[in-house]
């Protein structure tokens, strides 16, 4: 069931991206200044609603007054280059406090919006809805600050670019707080890691992937069996073992799930992550704690630990499993890894900072 669906949803999204793409195309070299008042705005009359409205987005995502003393933009702590991660364990707020968590990578996420099924959001799946997502980190003390909305939509509609592009994408004079929400929305669903290698191989059966990518594909699916909790290269599907405790911790100071759920059993589990682009994502995990993919690879080989919630998938005897990935092995799963990387997404001039950098 769950194959035949993704089956038809790939093509269906890819289907998606493409249109998505082709109408931003029209507007995909202009250019508009940094400073705060610009002057140029990109010439886009005559474009469709669609495209005003996801060029928005795109231009409010990388917009420092977003945060209450124009210190950070959402692409402070969502890089292009790092697949809309941050390359820091944990990001610098406006303030240059550090975030609680590590950044997660923006990609894939339109399910949370075209409504198939329940998509989780955040490491503890605080969120489902993106649309209200968007204020969260804006309003969050650390990250932006703003804790008052209109304040915040005073200074946006006093933008020379949301004077232009409001009344294009939204026929209205003045961006509304919910204008907002839907033109950011509209940009982040247009980040989507399709172009991969895995995803193209699997889509198209075009067979690919090395002999050393086809070995590190085995051992992930089959050996040992990291696709019980990771599909890459398909669309996830979410439910309640979307959520996993892997033995980072005997005892969990960020408690993950539970936070949301207020169950014990819940405790210490985060949402597993989508491994698309995961060679540019590092440092790794909630926290940040692993600077590479061979300190994830050396944790699930020896370092689970054991604790009331630990994720019986990795669990033998009632003893954390260990994996014991061979050097051989290892060198394989990486390759295998990299086969998930979309150069496509991280250089699209299309989901690019759109303002002058001085
Ligand atoms: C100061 C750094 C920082 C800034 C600024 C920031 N974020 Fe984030 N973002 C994070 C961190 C850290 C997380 C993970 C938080 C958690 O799980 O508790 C996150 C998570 C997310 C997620 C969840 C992705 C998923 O798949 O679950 C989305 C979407 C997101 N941010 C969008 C935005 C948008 C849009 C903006 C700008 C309005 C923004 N962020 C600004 C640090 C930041
Ligand atoms: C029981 C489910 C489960 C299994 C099995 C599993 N993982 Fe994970 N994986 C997770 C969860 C959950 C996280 C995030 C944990 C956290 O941050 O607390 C994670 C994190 C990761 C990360 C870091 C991703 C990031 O963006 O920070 C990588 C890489 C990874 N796993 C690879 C693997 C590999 C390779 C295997 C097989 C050897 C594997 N996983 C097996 C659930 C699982």
């Amino acid at each position: 069931m769950k194959s035949n669906l993704s089956f038809k949803l790939i093509p269906a999204l890819l289907f998606a991206g493409i249109l998505f793409s082709v109408s931003c195309s029209k507007i995909k070299q202009t250019e508009i200044s940094e400073t705060y008042l610009p002057n140029e705005v990109p010439n886009i009359t005559g474009v469709s609603n669609v495209d005003a409205g996801t060029y928005l987005g795109r231009a409010l995502f990388y917009d420092k007054v977003l945060s209450k003393n124009n210190a950070v933009s959402c692409a402070s702590c969502h890089k292009q280059a790092n697949a809309f991660a941050d390359n820091m364990a944990l990001s610098t707020g406006f303030e240059g406090r550090k975030t609680t968590r590590n950044s997660i990578a923006i990609q894939n996420i339109s399910n949370a919006v075209i409504g198939f099924g329940f998509q989780p959001l955040f490491w503890d799946g605080r969120e489902n809805d993106l649309g209200s997502l968007i204020t969260k980190p804006i309003e969050n003390h650390i990250e932006m600050g703003m804790d008052d909305m209109t304040a915040l939509m005073k200074k946006i509609n006093e933008r020379d670019y949301v004077k232009r592009l409001t009344p294009l994408a939204f026929g209205t004079n003045e961006l509304s707080i919910d204008q907002f929400k839907n033109a950011l929305v509209s940009f982040l669903t247009t980040i989507r890691s399709d172009s991969c290698r895995l995803t193209v191989d699997k889509l198209f059966g075009t067979q690919n992937l090395t002999p050393i990518e086809r070995r590190g594909e085995f051992l992930f699916n089959t050996t040992y069996q990291c696709a019980r909790c990771h599909q890459p290269g398909s669309i996830a599907f979410y439910n309640e073992n979307s959520f996993a405790n892997i033995g980072l911790d005997a005892s969990n100071s960020d408690i993950g799930l539970m936070r949301v759920t207020k169950k014990e059993n819940d405790r210490g589990r985060f949402k597993i992550p989508d491994l698309h682009n995961v060679m540019l994502t590092a440092p790794y995990m909630h926290d940040g704690r692993f600077a590479t993919i061979d300190d994830v690879l050396e944790h699930y080989s020896h370092g689970i630990l054991k604790s009331s919630t630990l994720d019986t998938r990795l669990m033998e005897n009632n003893e954390p499993v260990q994996l014991n990935i061979t050097t051989e092995d290892r060198e394989a799963l990486k390759a295998f890894l990299a086969t998930l990387t979309d150069y496509k997404m991280i250089t699209n001039p299309n989901l690019a900072n759109p303002f002058k950098t001085k």
